[in-house]
């Protein structure tokens, strides 16, 4: 991949998490907490149910912690109920303060349920993590042995108290010591920021399977672009069984400081957070332990494996701060609809050569010889990447000559699906995170096949596990329902294929309209959205209806899966994505003049009989909406209602055709009440199978 790390090991993302420390920089309590709501609404996309921050109380003795469930504001509004007590216009030079956003997996949204949890009334230790402890229950017996009570449903809450029972065992380890001991006992995927009334001034972060980056921001420049890794001797214990306490790690290595003034840290579970701050930042991988004393981050490992390398790189990030605010727009789905047209040039910058018609992909370059040597392509996906698949699929085949296999990421895990040295697989994923597309990623690369991933987030799992990748570069994505995500990986999966001809005389004419098609996709896309005032009257005519059908075939069937996942997503009404060349097989009984259709029929090869599908509806009294190119009067003849989007070719059509779907989905969902940055019961990463 172009920018970025990639290679290293597993993580699954869940919640968000956010920490921030300054140290010799003065800040009143009120901008730290202030510093703390807005770095969790960065993060609320992730999971939002319930939201909490931690930090000292004003003596510096104890600390205090607000929690709320639901949305972050809620927990906005209590801080600012209780700024009194918190007295939050006191200044502070050294202060910790962690944060959390929660999606329950283990316990109903509440209060007590939220981050950060606590060791003990008295918060000797508190605790926010992402993801989940698979062995919290013996953790809990263990624990519960030894007399501590639970208040919470939470697998974070053993967390805490964990180390806290370690630490009355062991006074004089220090914080981070404690945190190394921790993790050791747990399984499953995590990402922790701790915070302790014994070690004030102090914040200890690690993590397992799920992302946690640090934010450095330095009032005078950073003396290195890396930070060593420091390596404590591995005292691990045999067996887990009745939890041991284990003798203490001493760090083989000096305490080598990033810096030791005027410094402020920030972890969070992704850039979005931290960018408006600071671009300067470490990808932490599985098993490190950052700790940040005095002002001084360092970062251990236990013990030292084969291909671990020996510092962390700080990473600059080109993310700009207006590329995650919502603009104008009134949700951010919106805004990434009307981006469109710049997010598919920023696929394509710096990779497409319009003047001589070739492609280079920076990322992949050197893999591609091996990945034309192979039997066989897989794409995988969930959700939205998979439709990129499907919607890529034909043109893949034509243009590789190689056989194409598309798969959902769970069902192909579930097959066992034989998977051999030379095939070539492709994981999609916008976060780079979802946990099946990552575990299907892992299958593969298991049984040797070439791993190539297709993401928008660098630093990303998939990114960092694949031999290989291209960013999609689309720009972060908030709104829970994918947009220009899709259209970016169309982009990049069209490329691809042209990477992979370019040398076949045989293809050169086909490769020279497409990128005369990807010339002009842009100007297209942008004239498609002008149709938005009318698609937003036809959302008037369907938002109270029950169901939409949405039936195409060829280059635009993709459009019909994604737009109805699309009105399923957001507008929670039935809709469903029909093969057009299905229809007499069963869906054609679902027409009537009642049942809402929208048919996609563009001037490809199999407008007949697309044609054909469209007169069969209409001989059952449908009355088809339908998405065609300008001008074509004969499909128009035979619908109630079209959209007409510009001519492309056949092979990029379905970039254009889909941009009405997203704007329709978005117009009924606001129609009928709804978030449509947040739908009910959905997550951006879905982080568990
Ligand atoms: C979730 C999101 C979808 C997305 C899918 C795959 O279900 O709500 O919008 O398409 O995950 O996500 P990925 O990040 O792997 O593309």
């Amino acid at each position: 991949m172009e920018e970025g790390p990639f290679g290293g090991s597993c993580r699954f993302p869940g919640q968000g998490i956010f920490a921030y420390l300054n140290y010799l920089t003065p800040k009143s309590r009120r901008e730290i907490l202030e510093l703390l709501v807005n770095g969790l609404k960065r993060l609320e996309y992730r999971g939002y149910d319930s939201a909490g921050v931690a930090l000292d109380t004003p003596d510096g003795k104890d600390i205090a912690i607000v929690k709320k469930s639901g949305k972050v504001k809620a927990l906005q509004d209590e801080i600012v109920s209780k700024g009194e007590s918190l007295q939050i216009d006191l200044s502070t030079d050294c202060h910790v303060g962690i944060a959390h956003t929660r999606w329950a997996t283990h316990g109903v949204p509440s209060e007590v349920n939220s981050h950060p949890q606590r060791s003990d009334v008295g918060h000797s230790f508190v605790v926010v993590h992402n993801g989940i402890v698979t062995n919290y229950k013996d953790v809990k017996l263990f624990l519960e042995k030894k007399g501590y009570c639970f208040e919470s449903e939470t697998d974070t809450e053993i967390i805490a108290k964990l180390i806290h029972h370690l630490y009355t065992q062991h006074p004089n380890y220090s914080f981070r010591e404690l945190v190394e001991q921790v993790i050791q006992q747990l399984e499953g995927a995590f990402a922790l920021a701790f915070k302790s009334r014994h070690f004030p001034g102090e914040c200890v972060a690690t993590r397992r399977g799920s992302p946690l980056l640090v934010g450095i921001k330095a009032k005078t420049r950073l003396a290195t672009d890396h930070i060593p890794i420091l390596y404590s001797k591995d005292h691990r214990p045999h067996g887990r069984g009745d939890m041991p306490i284990l003798p203490r790690s001493d760090s083989t290595a000096e305490f080598q400081p990033l810096e030791d003034k005027e410094i402020e840290y920030f972890f969070a579970s992704d850039a979005s957070a931290v960018i408006e701050h600071t671009n300067r930042v470490i990808f932490l991988e599985d098993d490190d332990v950052a700790a940040v004393k005095d002002g001084m981050l360092s970062i251990h490992r236990l013990r030292r494996s084969l291909d671990d390398s020996h510092s962390r790189e700080i990473i600059t990030l080109k993310m700009e701060i207006q590329q995650i605010m919502k603009g104008n727009y009134s949700s951010f789905m919106q805004k990434e609809i009307f981006e469109q047209p710049e997010s598919v040039v920023n696929t394509m910058r710096g990779r497409v050569n319009f003047e001589d018609n070739s492609v280079i992909l920076g990322g992949i370059k050197e893999y591609i010889p091996e990945v034309r040597r192979c039997r066989r392509l897989m794409l995988i996906g969930c959700g939205t990447s998979y439709h990129s698949a499907i919607a890529t699929r034909q043109l893949l085949e034509e243009l590789t000559e190689l056989p194409v296999v598309v798969e959902l990421a769970s069902d192909f895990l579930d097959r066992n699906t034989p998977v051999f040295r030379d095939d070539v697989c492709f994981f999609i994923s916008q976060s780079g995170e979802t946990a099946d597309t990552l575990m299907a990623l892992r299958y593969c690369k298991n049984r040797g096949a070439l791993i190539i991933g297709i993401t928008n987030t660098v630093g990303s799992s998939i990114c960092r596990e694949s031999h290989c990748g291209v960013h999609i570069n689309a720009g972060p994505e908030i709104g829970v329902a994918s947009t220009k995500a899709y259209t970016s990986q169309f982009v990049s999966l069209v490329m691809f294929a042209l990477v992979m001809s370019e040398d076949r005389i045989s293809h050169q004419q086909r490769r020279a309209e497409i990128f005369n098609g990807l010339k002009h996709i842009d100007e297209q896309i942008r004239e498609v959205l002008k149709l938005d005032e009318e698609v937003s009257k036809l959302a008037k005519d369907l938002y109270t209806h029950k169901s939409l059908l949405i039936m195409g075939r060829g280059y635009n069937f993709s459009t019909c899966l994604e737009g109805a996942l699309k009105v399923k997503e957001l507008a929670y009404m039935h809709s469903e994505g029909i093969m057009a060349g299905e229809l007499k097989h069963g869906p054609l009984a679902l027409v009537d003049k009642a049942m809402p259709v929208i048919m996609i029929v563009t001037r490809d090869p199999v407008y007949v009989k697309c044609m054909n599908a469209l007169q069969q509806v209409t001989a059952r009294e449908g009355r088809p909406i339908v998405i065609c190119e300008k001008g074509d009067t004969e499909t128009q003849s035979f619908s109630s209602k079209t959209l007409e989007v510009p001519h492309t070719v056949d092979c990029l059509q379905g970039l254009l055709t889909v941009i009405p779907m997203q704007l329709l989905s978005y117009h009924i969902a606001v129609l009928r009440g709804y978030n449509v940055d947040c739908p009910r019961n959905l997550a951006k990463s879905v982080t568990v199978e």
